[in-house]
């Protein structure tokens, strides 16, 4: 029997049988024509929950995050300032250029995933023929590369007086901002108030199967209508889809404080292991994501590779029987989000690995417990470990 933690992401999570039995039982109609009751429903829990007039039910963060983009930017030359290292810049193929034909202009994130808003401000275009006009600042919150830190409400608020201050508009990307509002212990309008869309994904912490909700005032949302559409977004029987996001609200909301509560008991375990590979920041760990930063040295793709690996036999305490799924953000740091499949009993199994691993990596043996070492080089090459994500020499 293989023990699996699997920490790749929250997506990976699979739908509970109350997600299930309220799919089966969904009233759906076509909801492009608009029939359709439970996406109905869903969206205007959504939009109430965040205290805005609407909301509009979508397949996915990505496809929110564009859809937000094009129904804010409606001219052509227009571009958005957004961090260089938010999901939209880094993980959504540049679909803003792409797509919405909109300037991505970045401004350096800090690690708590805030940006420095003087450095925002002198981004600001001024009317001049050869610019391009600056429409919109784009935020995330809880902030993925920065291990799902929470921004700070003060922050959150300047960004709205700069976009005010300029005629900006200002959106989030709040694929996990359920987490923010449960680790703040706070309700879901207390952030949404500072921006004019929002971004929120069902398919995350939460436990749905499928979908985001793009939220903002009516027009903007009916604007946003038309682009799902012409996206290839508009869905037709969604119901079955949104009778499970109504679940996600009611059930993986609440329980959002288990993850937090587990990531912090990672968190912990891997410091008081005072492994010699690796180790991490509690304090940092604020919602369901534990970054492992690795010493000097260290590389974390074979880190990555091992704790893939399934060593046979029964011995936990030398790491047999149990796969450890993690994603390596860059050569030097693992990402591990606590997702609701993870127990303490995932986490007890994980440290037990991770303190084997640990042990390999300093006896200069861990390389040989990889199933095939081509394997390992091949990766490291495709990976570039020259390099991290963001082009940056290591
Ligand atoms: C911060 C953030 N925004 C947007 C997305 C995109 O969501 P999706 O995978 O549903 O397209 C993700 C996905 O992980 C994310 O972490």
């Amino acid at each position: 029997m293989v023990f699996v933690a699997d920490y790749r992401s929250d997506t990976i999570t699979k739908p509970c049988a109350d997600m299930r039995k309220a799919m089966m039982e969904a009233e759906v109609g076509d909801d492009v024509f608009g029939d359709d009751p439970t996406v109905k429903k869903l969206e205007e829990t959504v939009a109430a929950m965040l205290k805005k007039e609407a909301s509009l039910f979508v397949p996915s963060g990505t496809m929110s995050n564009l859809i937000a983009v094009m129904a804010h930017c409606q001219g052509r030359g227009e571009e958005a300032l957004l961090g260089d290292k938010s999901h939209i810049m880094i993980y959504e193929q540049g679909g803003i250029a792409q797509f919405a034909g909109v300037n991505p202009r970045t401004v350096a994130n800090k690690p708590d995933g805030t940006f420095d808003l003087e450095e925002a401000e002198s981004k600001i275009r001024m009317e001049d023929i050869h610019f391009p006009r600056t429409r919109l600042i784009l935020v995330e919150n809880t902030h993925n590369q920065a291990g799902g830190k929470i921004l700070p409400i003060e922050f959150l608020q300047k960004v709205r007086v700069l976009a005010d201050k300029h005629k900006l508009m200002a959106h989030l990307d709040g694929a996990r901002l359920w987490n923010a509002v449960v680790a703040m212990e706070t309700t879901p309008d207390t952030i949404a108030q500072y921006f004019d869309s929002i971004s929120v994904c069902l398919s995350k912490g939460l436990g749905a199967p499928v979908g985001s909700c793009l939220v903002g005032s009516r027009e903007f949302v009916e604007r946003g209508r038309r682009h799902r559409k012409a996206l290839g977004g508009g869905m037709r029987q969604s119901g079955i889809l949104a009778a499970a996001g109504l679940v996600a609200l009611e059930k993986g909301l609440p329980r959002l404080k288990i993850d937090h509560a587990n990531a912090k008991l990672l968190a912990k375990g891997i410091c008081d292991g005072k492994f010699s590979s690796y180790t991490c920041d509690v304090v940092s760990t604020e919602t369901n994501m534990v970054y492992l930063m690795m010493s000097t040295g260290v590389s974390a793709m074979l880190v990555y590779k091992i704790l893939d690996v399934v060593l046979e036999g029964e011995e936990e305490e030398l790491g047999q029987g149990i796969q450890v799924r993690v994603c390596p953000i860059n050569q030097a740091c693992i990402r591990m989000v606590v997702n609701l499949h993870i127990t303490p009993e995932s986490i007890e199994m994980t440290l037990k690995k991770l303190a084997f691993v640990d042990r390999l990596i300093v006896s200069g043996e861990a390389a040989n417990h990889l199933p095939n070492k081509e394997n390992y080089k091949t990766f490291s090459d495709i990976k570039n470990p020259k390099k991290d994500r963001w082009g940056a020499k290591l």
